[in-house]
């Protein structure tokens, strides 16, 4: 299938990974995508104790880097917070922002997260912003509400050219159920159509693993993954980012 728009396979490792495990994930992984053709960007999001480690390791390959989170300000009494020059220096390209995990334990709010993914934009970061429902909110009718609200709020004013939209209903995160591919891809073209921009690049994450990968990439309006679980273990990733093209 020819693609206008070029893939994102994204591995966010979370709160998983010390450094030494960072070196033997890429001693296995790095010979697992010797082959990967270059129609597609692989990025890998270590916890940002691992970024110094993993810029060293990925040099050379084609694996690029992404941070789990940015903060708005350059520098400042920010405690616990990062700053954009502080992960560009380890070479990081992306930054996840609006995780439902921040949003769901830290209260991120989407003005929050559009300060974020703003921030990143103006330090050349690519921000891979997070949008999502729950199940009580598609249960009740409201899923394409909810995730229009987030689309508006958490991207005003950002450049749709220099950013990743990573739909991930949050009932199918780390429990194994997978929203069917057709659905996810009916959600992605609603973001596409919603921003209103042909080359925006929209992933779809949440219990993404080797057996559904190909499915996934299939779908028309599906132009990457942003993996949890599934990227933790060198193969897997791996078999993810070789996913087939039909
Ligand atoms: P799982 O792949 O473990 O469901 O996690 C998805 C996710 O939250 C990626 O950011």
């Amino acid at each position: 299938m020819e693609r206008v728009r070029k893939p994102v396979i994204a591995g966010n490792w979370k709160m998983h990974m010390t450094c030494a495990d960072a070196k033997q994930y890429m001693e296995v992984f790095l010979p697992l995508i010797k082959q990967t053709p270059d129609d597609r960007h692989m990025v890998i999001a270590p916890p940002f104790t691992a970024l110094s480690t993993m810029s060293e390791r990925v040099s050379g390959t084609s694996v690029e880097l992404s941070s789990q989170n940015v903060h708005w300000e350059d520098k400042g009494a920010y405690t616990a917070e990062i700053s954009p020059m502080m992960l560009t220096e380890f070479n990081a390209k992306y930054s996840i922002v609006g995780h439902s995990e921040p949003r769901k334990y830290f209260s991120e709010s989407d003005e929050q997260i559009n300060r974020r993914a703003r921030s990143a934009q103006a330090h050349d970061l690519i921000p891979i912003v997070c949008v999502g429902e729950t199940d009580e909110q598609r249960e009740r009718g409201e899923a394409e509400r909810v995730i229009r609200r987030q689309i508006e709020q958490g991207l005003e004013g950002t450049d749709p050219e220099k950013l990743v939209v990573a739909y991930e209903p949050i009932w199918a995160i780390g429990t194994g159920k997978t929203c069917e591919s057709s659905e996810a891809n009916r959600i992605c073209g609603l973001i596409r159509k919603w921003v209103g921009s042909s080359n925006l690049i929209i992933q779809y994450g949440g219990s993404v693993k080797p057996a559904n990968i190909d499915e996934l990439m299939a779908m028309s309006d599906i132009d990457g993954v942003l993996v949890g679980g599934a990227s933790l273990q060198p193969d897997s990733f791996a078999r993810i980012v070789n996913y087939q093209n039909y």
